[in-house]
Formats: C-alpha cells, structure tokens, sequence
C-alpha cells in the first residue's frame, strides 16, 4: 500500500497576480511568488505537500476544484471577486467534499459593503480575512490539522 504526504491546494482567483503593485494601501507590497515561498515553507515545517495555482479564469478555478479529489486532501481559496459572485465556485466546492478553507488578504467586512456577501463562506469550512499574506501558512497549519 502507497501512503502519500497530506496534500493541500492553495487557489488564487483574478487580480491576485497583480499583488505587489495592485492597491499597494489595500493589499500590501507582497507578490504571490512571496506568497508562495510563504507557503512552501509552512508545506515542508508541517510535512505537507501543496500545489499553488493562480488564474484570472473562473472556468480554470472550476476545472482545478473538479480534478482535486484524488489528488489533494483539502483547498485553501482566495477566489478574489468572485467571492462575491460565483455560486459556480459555491457548487463546485459542495460537489467534491473537500475541506475547504475561504481566504482574503484584506479585511472584506471592513470594506465595501458588496464585498460583505460570500458564497464561498457557505461551503467553507472556515476563513480567515484580514491577515494579509500570512493568513495563507495560517490557512496552511488549520486545514493540516483538521484533515490529520
Ligand atoms: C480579496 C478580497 C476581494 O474582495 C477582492 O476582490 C480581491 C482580493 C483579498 O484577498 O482580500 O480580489 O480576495
């Protein structure tokens, strides 16, 4: 019998390419590649192994939950604005039955008010918002934990 490593997928919606110079007073001067050198570490200190995907594209995002099963274990999203729109993304995550984790860098209940709906939140097994880049190896450790 093959055991494998624990395995986590940290999805990054639209925009989230741009972190670093996108709305530096909102977001931070952190990239994503800093952001995934966040994470590759938190992976190796909790013995975890993590794909770490970003696309612009709902359809993509779909398509990635879809072929988790299988593959990883749990999801750590940042679907960006679609969020705030997407009941695709909602049903997508009710359909494969993993673990989900709803991540925002920034603080989405102190922003505009659009941004207080979530779909994700519906279907998440908890969020974390507000924390900037770190929420992610926070995101990282909680998933890691509830799925040992
Ligand atoms: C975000 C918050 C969303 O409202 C926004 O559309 C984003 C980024 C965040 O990480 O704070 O693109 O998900």
């Amino acid at each position: 019998m093959v055991i494998r490593m624990t395995s986590i997928l940290i999805l990054n919606g639209p925009n989230l390419n741009l972190l670093g110079t996108r709305q530096p007073e909102v977001y931070g001067h952190t990239t994503l590649d800093d952001i995934r050198a966040l994470c590759v570490q938190a992976a190796e200190d909790l013995g975890c192994t993590i794909a770490f995907e970003q696309t612009n594209s709902e359809a993509t995002l779909i398509d990635m939950i879809h072929d988790a099963p299988g593959t990883h274990d749990g999801i750590i999203l940042n679907a960006g604005a679609y969020t705030h729109t997407s009941i695709a993304l909602m049903d997508a995550l009710a359909a494969v039955e993993l673990p989900a984790i709803e991540l925002h860098l920034s603080n989405i209940h102190a922003r505009e008010d659009f941004r207080h709906r979530s779909y994700i939140s519906k279907v998440a097994l908890g969020v974390i918002c507000g924390l900037g880049p770190q929420g992610y190896p926070l995101a990282l450790r909680a998933l890691h934990d509830h799925l040992v």
